[in-house]
């Protein structure tokens, strides 16, 4: 049993009142547990930058980086909040935090609920029974089309001279030229593609088959860079004979990934591909509230709900908090697994029971799946429910 010292930085708009609810989930396994949770509070943010001049307080990035054991981040973005060089305001947070903290995977689940309606076609229709849908994505989360801004914001959190990308010349590209290099190295691939086979190794397979499946989406038809990613993709696989290899480019893995969800087990991609299919892929588990990721490297991680800040709900107690709670679950199994503290691993899988016990009831919803209960009513709920657990198991 340990204490863990964990950062939260809830940054904007709804991001704020998710946050709690994660805090919640934090507050109930230290009160049932003998783990502990010292829990610091950054506020950090596009608002907090026009609010103040700074995305968050001197000293906050050290922070995060030499003294917090895991960090929660709730949403980053403010209506009209840019830095004066064009910027998203708060990128220092979560991007400077990615590329800082050299966290290169970017884990996404991507798991229908029962009880939960999947957002195909608009209308609440079902076509999958919960179980079929039960994937990861993992997508790379340092280098790719988005490494200047990554840089950038890396840069400002360490009070570093800011990075500019190369000038590129050419023939015929004349007068005002925005320039987006997409650097994707063969390291930073075969450690995201590694931990895409071993998170393999740890699930029960594709929901179709069973079958312990990773599939590599690139565009190593157009690209160098994708190229590069599928050979590292075939030099690690050697490592993992028993594991099924799936390839696919990224435009008709969007079909697929609609089609055909119950195929896929692990999924491994760059960073702009990633960004995209993830938004994609949470219309299959209910929408953008239902999302939840870890940004994990070797020595740190952050874990965030992949929705946005949603302005136009802020402060209404409205939105969904199960993608922030099943955060704090990813955060327990990373937690867990790099203390060696099976404690916390276990209580990673009751918060996924927790979450599964309410909305099987499918009363209790919010309302982007088509009911009308707040925020923190969803929360307290599952942290009853999650409370009734630990009481009963330790
Ligand atoms: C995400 C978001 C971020 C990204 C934004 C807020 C910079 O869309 O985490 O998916 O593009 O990575
Ligand atoms: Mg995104």
């Amino acid at each position: 049993m340990a204490d863990y010292r964990i950062g939260i930085l809830p940054g904007d708009g709804t991001g704020r009142e998710v946050a709690l609810e994660a805090q919640r989930i934090l507050d109930t396994i230290e009160h049932h547990t003998n783990q502990g949770f010292e829990q610091t509070v950054i506020q950090c943010g596009g608002q907090h930058y026009v609010e103040t001049g700074e995305e968050w307080a001197e000293g906050s990035f050290e922070f995060c980086r030499d003294e917090a054991d895991a960090l929660y981040l709730g949403a980053i973005g403010h209506p009209g909040a840019f830095l004066p060089n064009g910027d998203l305001a708060g990128g220092s947070v979560i991007l400077g935090l990615r590329s800082g903290l050299d966290l290169y995977a970017n884990l996404r689940p991507i798991k229908l609920y029962e009880g939960v309606p999947h957002k195909v076609h608009g209308k609440f229709t079902q076509i999958w029974q919960p179980g079929m849908v039960d994937m990861t994505i993992l997508r790379e989360n340092t280098e790719g089309l988005y490494h200047s801004l990554l840089r950038r914001s890396a840069d400002r959190a360490m009070g570093r001279t800011p990075y500019e990308p190369p000038e590129m010349t050419f023939p015929g590209l004349e007068g005002e030229i925005a320039y987006d290099p997409r650097p994707i190295s063969e390291n930073g691939s075969e450690r995201l593609i590694r931990m895409g086979f071993d998170i393999a190794e740890t699930r029960n397979g594709a929901p179709i088959d069973g079958v312990k499946r990773v599939s590599c989406i690139d565009k190593s038809n157009v690209t160098r860079g994708c190229q590069l990613f599928r050979r590292t993709f075939d030099k690690v696989a050697a490592d993992y004979p028993g594991t099924e290899l799936d390839y696919g480019f990224i435009d008709a893995f969007t079909q697929w990934l609609t089609r055909s969800p119950e195929s896929y087990d692990v999924v491994v991609t760059s960073n702009m591909f990633g960004d995209i299919a993830t938004d994609l892929g949470a219309v299959l588990q209910g929408g953008m509230g239902m999302a939840a990721s870890g940004n994990i490297g070797d020595e740190s991680a952050f874990f965030e709900p992949v929705h946005g800040s949603s302005p136009k709900y802020a402060g209404m107690n409205k939105v969904n908090p199960i993608a922030s709670i099943n955060s704090i679950q990813l955060m327990m199994n990373w937690l867990g697994r790099k203390n060696n503290d099976d404690q916390l691993i276990e209580i990673g899988s009751m918060i996924d029971e927790s979450v599964a016990d309410h909305l099987r009831g499918g009363r209790g919803l919010t309302y982007d799946l088509g009911g009308d209960a707040s925020c923190s009513g969803v929360g307290e709920s599952i942290a009853t429910r999650l409370s009734a657990k630990l009481q009963e198991r330790f």
